[in-house]
């Protein structure tokens, strides 16, 4: 079913993140009959090109992240939606084609795909130029800030020329597949959410583990570091998700509320709660160190931490994350380990040395599903031996074809966009909270001496962090 009529205009439409994402996204939503047949995508950018060079260029990406072959007839087509203005982020050119071209009674949405050092100058010549008006959309992405000082003087900067029901941002894990699901497996079904409490649930485990390393952005990234690049921002969310109240309606103010409230019961993590590590070299595999061309580098390329959430629900269990770069496998998952029955009533049948407690994992990529842990008699006449066996619904399994090809996040996020639904977005007062947790974290570190501990590349990262849950008594599941 086609969206709204729209224009939505990419600054920055020559850039990295509208080649990979944003274009071969809006590709696919048109072959899936989504885009309107009048829909306008108007790139602007800084370089001198014109529409039909600029739709050239979005070939060459389509077809090489969109995974196109180059005759196909739908890319033809799909490119006679797209123009190209050359504009000029701080000063007056190009601002008067751009508005030349938006048609009225359309949908207009603005995507900042550019350094956020710009939101500035775009917001206020989208204003001064009366391109946009109160019904607009902005759409902007991380990172938003890097600390709580810059995310309020951008909010604010925003806020100037738009109303918060008008600014989208991303953050696109919200945009995944099975994090929303997340939300439907929680509050559709009965069967989990009288347990999803600290009295049933033991711990919970949030794995981002990435096999690449920072090599061609290593700049950028040591001046982040995987606490701004992937805590602060993706991990508290799927935080947020999983620790939320119930909100009373899937509306995006109602869901916000609940997350924001989450961040605000975090409590400050200790220092000896956390643990950075820093890939070192390896045979020709560069190491952290010379990816980012910084010897005396103290960034993260690896954290794990101890996160505990002060409320009712959470009292005493811990959320454990950890996240980092050139580990043994890419894989992301939430698992949440159920506490062991009470008593057992089998205290003769011999356990094969099986874990008894039962563990739902949340598989976000890849294979994304849901394995439910469960413990059953093993076959047999051997008497009463207990075996723990995985309830899976691998989502390419169990939904077809349908199941496998899942629209990746930007596709729904862009959709959401022109649909005016802001509940996949991040509210500004969130990613304030979200700082406000964060920035202590930062700077003890960067106040202490200490160096991130080495870990090779292709393992499961330092040693250290195998610590933080042994103190515990608990232990990180396999990266695999
Ligand atoms: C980005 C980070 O936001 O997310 C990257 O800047 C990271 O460092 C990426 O690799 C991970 O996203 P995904 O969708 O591949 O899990």
């Amino acid at each position: 079913i086609p969206v709204e009529d729209f224009d939505l205009v990419i600054f920055g439409a020559t850039g990295d993140l509208a080649r990979r994402k944003i274009l071969p996204g809006l590709f696919r939503r048109f072959v899936a009959g989504q885009m309107p047949e009048a829909a306008q995508i108007i790139g602007a950018a800084r370089s001198e090109q014109d529409d039909e060079a600029f739709r050239a260029e979005t070939k060459a990406a389509i077809v090489e992240f969109g995974g196109v072959k180059k005759g196909d007839d739908d890319l033809a087509r799909f490119l006679q939606h797209l123009h190209y203005v050359r504009i000029d982020a701080k000063g007056e050119g190009g601002w008067k084609e751009l508005k030349a071209k938006m048609r009225k009674g359309a949908v207009h949405a603005f995507y900042f795909s550019v350094a956020p050092a710009l939101f500035g100058d775009l917001a206020e010549r989208l204003a001064s130029h009366s391109i946009a008006d109160g019904e607009s959309r902005i759409v902007v992405e991380k990172p938003f800030g890097r600390d709580l000082a810059t995310a309020k003087a951008l909010n604010a900067t925003l806020r100037k020329h738009f109303e918060e029901q008008q600014i989208y941002r991303i953050d696109h894990y919200l945009g995944k597949e099975t994090v929303q699901n997340l939300m439907a497996v929680r509050f559709a079904n009965i069967l989990f959410e009288p347990l999803w409490n600290a009295q049933y649930i033991d711990h919970v485990q949030i794995t981002v583990a990435e096999t690449v390393g920072v090599g061609g952005r290593g700049s950028y990234y040591d001046t982040s570091g995987a606490i701004r690049d992937m805590v602060q921002n993706h991990m508290m969310q799927l935080l947020c998700l999983i620790a939320m109240e119930p909100p009373y309606h899937f509306d995006p103010n109602a869901v916000r509320d609940e997350k924001l409230k989450v961040i605000r019961a975090l409590e400050p993590v200790e220092a000896t709660e956390i643990v950075r590590g820093q890939y070192q070299a390896n045979g020709d595999g560069k190491g952290y160190v010379e990816d980012s061309e910084n010897p005396a580098t103290r960034t993260e390329s690896y954290v794990a931490m101890k996160v505990r959430i002060s409320n009712w629900r959470w009292q005493g269990t811990p959320f454990y994350l950890r996240t980092g770069k050139k580990l043994r496998a890419r894989t992301s998952e939430i698992a949440i380990i159920f506490k062991e029955p009470p008593h057992s009533i089998f205290e003769d049948a011999q356990t094969s040395g099986e874990p008894k407690a039962n563990e739902l994992v949340i598989r976000l990529q890849p294979n994304e599903g849901m394995n439910l842990k469960v413990m059953i008699k093993e076959p047999g006449p051997g008497g009463m031996r207990l075996v723990q066996v995985p309830l899976d619904m691998t989502f390419a399994d169990a939904l077809g074809p349908e199941g496998a090809d899942m629209p990746d996040a930007y596709e729904r996020l862009i959709m959401d966009v022109i649909r005016g639904n802001q509940t996949l977005f991040m509210r500004g007062d969130e990613i304030e909270a979200s700082w406000a947790w964060t920035d202590p974290i930062i700077n003890a570190w960067e106040n202490s001496k200490q160096r991130p501990e080495p870990y090779d590349p292709g393992s499961s990262g330092p040693d250290e962090a195998l610590g933080l849950m042994h103190r515990d008594k608990r232990r990180w599941r396999e990266i695999r």
